[in-house]
């Protein structure tokens, strides 16, 4: 398929358009490198620096595609804290513009990048796609505000689209792993800690959890690529969903923090600090609507085998 791929210079979008490239699609990249990085976007792939709201660039790219996967997007909770305009300004705007171009054109296959922070809190179980969505901090709301419009707007363009939301992306595909900046997830700044003698700053003890510390389902982001492969080959014959990508189990801050120290084999010193605004205390998905309507699941489910392809990442040999 010939696919526009937004955002495709970041972490998760860099993922997938090598699994995209490794599948026999065509691929066109479009970043405007906000957060993502030139480098991450390998030959023979296209690249195109611009933006999703240049209306002339996206008639053009779109007029050569079959689908789009969306992934362009602000990703840090907390900086959707500190400024939640404009994370719907980047992403909520960012995505009308999108669907503006989309509808003028003759790409009817889109998969969004979406996320499990649009459930929220939660009851304490494995979240099911049909979950009260109540997001708590302003980036979950953005991808729900996502949801929402395509779940009105999609039908009446003839649209088929997939929501993924994803948990814990994490991990590294050989040399293309995680380089935000700032550095905010658990695992590279666990994995650096480790590697510099720094600390892991704990955010919070006192969840309602086994050990206090919040719990994660962390799916390894070449897991994620697949998943979108699978997507976009189901799209065509009417499906409007949204689906969950993770692995099914959850685990602790704590317990991320012990993994790390036997992959690395370094100490790591840890230190307890205050809660963290926006976390919710248990993030885990229900994993069944993504083997009933994909036939996919994850294949990394050993938490050691995700760390440590990040910290092959981060410490070559
Ligand atoms: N944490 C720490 N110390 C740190 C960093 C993180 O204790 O230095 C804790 C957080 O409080 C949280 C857990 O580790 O409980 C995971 O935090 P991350 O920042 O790695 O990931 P988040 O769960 O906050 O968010 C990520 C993505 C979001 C996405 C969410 C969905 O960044 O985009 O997963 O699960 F919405």
């Amino acid at each position: 398929m010939r696919l526009l791929v937004t955002g495709g210079a970041g972490y998760i979008g860099g993922t997938f358009i090598r699994s995209a490239l490794a599948a026999g699609h065509e691929v066109t990249v479009l970043d405007n490198l906000s957060t993502g990085h030139r480098d991450v976007v390998p030959e023979p792939i296209r690249f195109v620096h611009g933006d999703i709201r240049q209306r002339d660039l996206m008639d053009e790219l779109l007029a050569d595609s079959e689908a789009v996967v969306h992934f362009a997007a602000l990703s840090i909770v907390s900086h959707s804290i500190a400024d939640p305009l404009g994370y719907y300004r980047e992403n909520l705007g960012g995505f009308l513009a999108l669907m503006e171009a989309i509808a003028d054109s003759p790409v009817r296959k889109l998969v969004f990048s979406s996320s499990a922070a649009v459930y929220g809190m939660g009851e304490g179980r494995p979240f099911k796609e049909d979950d009260p969505r109540r997001p708590v901090n302003p980036y979950g709301g953005t991808k729900l505000a996502i949801e929402e419009t395509l779940e009105h707007v999609a039908p009446g363009l003839g649209l088929d689209y997939a929501s993924l939301r994803y948990f814990n992306a994490a991990g590294a595909m050989d040399d293309h792993g995680e380089r935000h900046d700032p550095e905010t997830h658990l695992i590279p700044l666990a994995l650096e800690a480790a590697a510099t003698g720094g600390e892991l700053k704990i955010f919070g003890q006192d969840y309602p959890t086994p050990d206090g510390t919040c719990i994660r389902d962390y799916i390894h982001v070449e897991d994620l690529a697949q998943a979108h492969l699978k997507a976009l080959d189901a799209l065509g014959d009417g499906l409007r969903t949204a689906m969950n990508l993770g692995t099914g189990s959850g685990f602790s801050v704590r317990e991320v923090a012990d993994c790390v120290k036997n992959v690395t084999g370094l100490p790591l010193k840890v230190s307890e600090t205050t809660r963290r605004e926006g976390d919710p205390a248990l993030l885990v998905a229900d994993v069944g609507k993504a083997w009933d309507l994909l036939a996919w699941r994850a294949e990394k489910l050993e938490l050691s085998d995700i760390v440590q392809s990040a910290w092959n990442f981060l410490n070559p040999r």
